[in-house]
Parts: C-alpha cells; sequence; structure tokens
C-alpha cells in the first residue's frame, strides 16, 4: 500500500501591519479563497477556508473571532454557525459542515500560509 502525499509550499500574504488587531482577511491564491485571522487577543494566527459549507459563500473571513470551552473559533456572519479554527468542525453539531484549516506562519513581520503547493501555482498576495 503507497501514501500518497501533498507537497506543501510557503505561501508570503502579507506583512502582519495589513491585518485587524482580532479580525479576518480574504487571501486568494489561485480560485482559492482562504480566510486568515489574527487573534491579538490570544496572540494566536489561524486560517481555514473563505466558504462557508453551509451556503457556499465567500464570507468566513468577515465572522466573528472568539472560543468554545477555550478552542478557538469563527462564527460565519451569515447563519452564525461555529467552525473551530483548530480542526475545521462545526462546533455543536451538523458534522456535515467542515472547513480545512491551514497552518500560518509568522517570520520577519510577515505572514505566510502553508498550503498544498498546487494552490500556489497561480497565487495572488494582498
Ligand atoms: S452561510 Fe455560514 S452558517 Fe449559513
Amino acid at each position: 500500500m503507497t501514501t500518497k502525499t501533498m507537497e506543501k509550499s510557503r505561501f508570503l500574504v502579507a506583512p502582519i501591519s495589513k491585518f485587524p488587531e482580532d479580525g479576518g482577511v480574504c487571501v486568494k491564491i489561485g480560485s482559492y479563497q482562504i480566510a486568515v485571522f489574527r487573534s491579538a487577543t490570544r496572540d494566536e494566527w489561524f486560517a481555514c477556508d473563505n466558504f462557508c459549507p453551509h451556503s457556499g459563500d465567500p464570507v468566513l473571513s468577515r465572522g466573528i473571532l472568539g472560543d468554545s470551552k477555550g478552542e478557538p473559533k469563527v462564527a460565519c456572519p451569515l447563519h452564525k454557525r461555529n467552525f473551530s479554527l483548530k480542526t475545521g468542525e462545526c462546533i455543536g453539531g451538523e458534522s456535515h459542515y467542515k472547513v480545512e484549516i491551514y497552518p500560518v506562519v509568522i517570520e520577519d513581520g510577515n505572514v505566510y500560509l502553508e498550503v498544498d503547493s498546487a494552490m500556489v501555482h497561480k497565487g495572488e498576495n494582498l
């Protein structure tokens, strides 16, 4: 049995100063949209799909950051479903709704995403 692993690339998004302190920004990488969040309150960064799996609308970067029992989450601005920013699971049930999570790397004052190399091929920065 063989396992296929996807090669990862680091994508430069923007300087930290381009991000609101407790909010999100939509980053376009080719045809993908990723919501990148800076939580100044937790001193952490998160990233997930920008498309809410409930309606398919590109809205999660405008969601409200918070936490559920210590787990960071974003609440969709349309119908308030909550998604864990650690696992991508819909918190409180509806397990068929899930978002992809992406690692965020902060280096030398810049924000990077670690994504599948195929996504970076035609990416755009902020
Ligand atoms: S569109 Fe996000 S919860 Fe409905």
